[in-house]
């Protein structure tokens, strides 16, 4: 992939519309949307979604744009009877159909009908809520491929805290970093002393919409870690030792900047302490992360060079992501 695909505005909303828009994303956990009513704002990639429980128990996801003007219609979570956008007071059912527009009687021939919200994919994977805009998509069960297996069930773990981050990167940027622990000996002290990440040791495995990095502990104790990468930009992993999962998204908000989030879930049985220390691991991690994605990107931002060499062994599941998103072009 040459670099200028890194930094170019038209390349993105090209991403955007025939990557992002078509492909499952995580967009939260069931543990805010147990009880009828409850619902949350959330997002899928770019695009706007609100999430919620009906009153027949059904999860649904619907973009969260208001069909009037195109204000987002909820944020936040909670609980209510109906959604009711804060711009001029459309007021949807829970099930996303128009009920009750002002002012709409002192127009003649105005019809709720088809004015609903558009409602869009939603599967889970135990307490992970997955979205795709995408009606036509394909199941969520195809795009995760073995990472279910590999993970296991899941539905012991419990949401504890979110985490958001933002960087100075292109989102292409920031997978192929995660995609490869070429760099960790040399940039990641602190995990390299925890986890195993000498090459004979430390196995990459590319499906066909995932890919997925295995580590040992050093200490021996505890099971492997698992560093999952779910197209296009998913990544789920669960660190040795105590029982642990952190899933994290990224929405590209321009070419050259990346926001999301990190959702950590832990066994019931993890103290407060164990959780934190985990976390506090992970942030440092995402740290030293953070510094050399946004240094490759002022890299790859001019035109003097139009390309990198990759490593094909100890890179090879940045070449299968490359592949992938030439598969788009
Ligand atoms: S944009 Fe939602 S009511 Fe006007
Ligand atoms: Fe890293």
């Amino acid at each position: 992939v040459s670099w200028a695909a890194y930094s170019d505005p038209e390349t993105l909303a090209r991403e955007r519309r025939e990557i992002f828009e078509r492909t499952w994303h995580y967009a939260g956990h069931v543990g805010e949307l147990e009880r009828p009513g409850d619902f949350a704002a959330a997002s899928a990639g770019h695009v706007p979604v609100a999430l919620v429980r009906g009153e027949d128990g059904e999860l649904r996801a619907f973009l969260n744009v208001c069909r009037h003007r195109g204000h987002e219609v909820v944020s936040g979570s909670g609980n209510r009877k109906s959604l009711q956008c804060p711009y001029h007071a459309w007021t949807y059912d829970l099930d996303g159909s128009l009920r009750a527009a002002p002012r709409s009687d002192r127009e003649p021939g105005f019809s709720m009908d088809g004015l609903g919200l558009l409602p869009l994919r939603v599967e889970t994977l135990g307490p992970l809520v997955f979205v795709n805009p995408d009606r036509e998509a394909a199941p969520l069960a195809e795009a995760v491929g073995p990472v279910a297996q590999a993970l296991g069930p899941l539905d012991d773990l419990v949401f504890h805290s979110r985490a958001s981050y933002e960087v100075e990167a292109n989102w292409k940027v920031v997978m192929e970093n995660y995609l490869e622990c070429y760099h960790c000996p040399v940039a990641h002290p602190g995990f390299s002393k925890e986890v195993n990440v000498d090459p004979d040791d430390y196995v990459l495995e590319a499906a066909e919409w995932t890919s997925s990095q295995y580590a040992d502990p050093r200490n021996g104790n505890g099971a492997r870690g698992q560093f999952h990468f779910v197209w296009p930009t998913t990544r789920i992993n669960v660190f040795p030792g105590i029982a642990n999962l952190s899933v994290g998204t990224a929405v590209p908000v321009s070419s050259t900047r990346t926001i999301g989030m990190f959702d950590y879930f832990f066994g019931a049985d993890v103290t407060a302490e164990e959780a934190e220390e985990m976390i506090a691991f992970d942030s440092q991690v995402g740290a030293e992360d953070r510094a050399l994605v946004e240094s490759v990107q002022r890299g790859v931002g001019t035109s003097l060079l139009t390309e990198g060499r990759l490593l094909p062994e100890s890179e090879q599941l940045i070449t299968h992501f490359q592949a992938l998103y030439q598969s788009y072009e």
